[in-house]
């Protein structure tokens, strides 16, 4: 009798908690932008004064892509509901200096308005740093990065550390983005991988497209060696960021 009492509470208690979750709505800020920033001009708002209402079971996010070629920076922003995810905060440093920069940020949180970051995380900045740093004296490439078509791809001396030119193009979709993106640079990264696989940050969904590079170089990958040293490289970047993260977090 008083464990079917206790059970019938219980019931009662589980059935008034998910009615209470589905009564109270969840509000997050909404907006995105693209946008070609200089690298000094690492000021950056990303308040958001709109609010939208979610539909049941969302989660709220804030995500960015950052692109850098010589000294301007392609970013996209976002803010808005998700109707699938859990609550996480994810780094990705795509690319890694020198040369052409692929770097992503994205907060997925439960509560309203928790999507509320003013300032584009600091680490998307510092990144940047070293890829103006000691250019070495042979590589040059065409350099540019534009929202649709460079008008002009300058020809610059690589940094340091660099060892090919890279053309590409990137298709930035989802999150309410329907956007081309061209990018030209120095780069260490074989073949067109700029964003290593990565292809989703938070909402928005990558495409990567080289057709200049296949024109180029028709199957030219040779050295399977420098593939695995490098994709190792990029895994213990990832490991290390998220290391920080959680050591930053606790
Ligand atoms: C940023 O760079 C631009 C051109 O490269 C220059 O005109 C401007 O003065 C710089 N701003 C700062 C704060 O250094
Ligand atoms: C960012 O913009 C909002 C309005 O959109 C403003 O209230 C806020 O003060 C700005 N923050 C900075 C640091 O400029
Ligand atoms: C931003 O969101 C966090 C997490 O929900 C919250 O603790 C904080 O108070 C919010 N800040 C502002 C200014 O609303
Ligand atoms: C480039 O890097 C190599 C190896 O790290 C170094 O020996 C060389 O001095 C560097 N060159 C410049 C111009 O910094």
């Amino acid at each position: 009798m008083g464990f079917h009492h206790i059970q019938s509470l219980l019931f009662l208690f589980l059935l008034g908690a998910s009615s209470l979750t589905l009564a109270q709505n969840l509000y997050c800020h909404k907006g995105i932008s693209m946008s070609i920033k200089e690298d000094n001009s690492s000021a950056f708002n990303w308040t958001s004064e709109k609010v939208e209402t979610c539909d049941n079971n969302a989660l709220c996010q804030e995500s960015v892509l950052m692109i850098k070629s010589g000294a301007k920076a392609a970013v996209f922003v976002t803010k808005s509901c998700v109707s699938e995810g859990i609550p996480s905060i994810t780094f990705a440093q795509h690319s890694p200096p020198p040369g052409i920069v692929a770097v992503s940020y994205s907060n997925y949180c439960e509560d309203s308005l928790c999507n509320n970051k003013s300032d584009l995380p600091d680490f998307l900045w510092d990144s940047n740093l070293p890829s103006v740093s000691k250019a070495s004296t042979t590589l040059r490439c065409p350099t540019c990065v534009a929202l649709g078509n460079c008008l002009s791809a300058p020809s610059l001396l690589c940094p340091n550390g660099t060892t090919r030119c890279y053309q590409g193009r990137l298709e930035i979709i989802g999150g309410d983005f329907d956007s081309t993106l061209e990018v030209k640079g120095c780069t260490s990264v074989i073949g067109c991988r700029l964003m290593s696989g990565i292809l989703t940050v938070g909402p928005m969904w990558v495409k990567e497209m080289c057709p200049y590079q296949s024109l180029i170089q028709p199957r030219k990958i040779k050295n399977g060696a420098t593939w695995l040293l490098i994709s190792i490289r990029k895994l213990e970047l990832l490991l290390l960021l998220l290391l920080q993260l959680l050591v930053h977090c606790s």
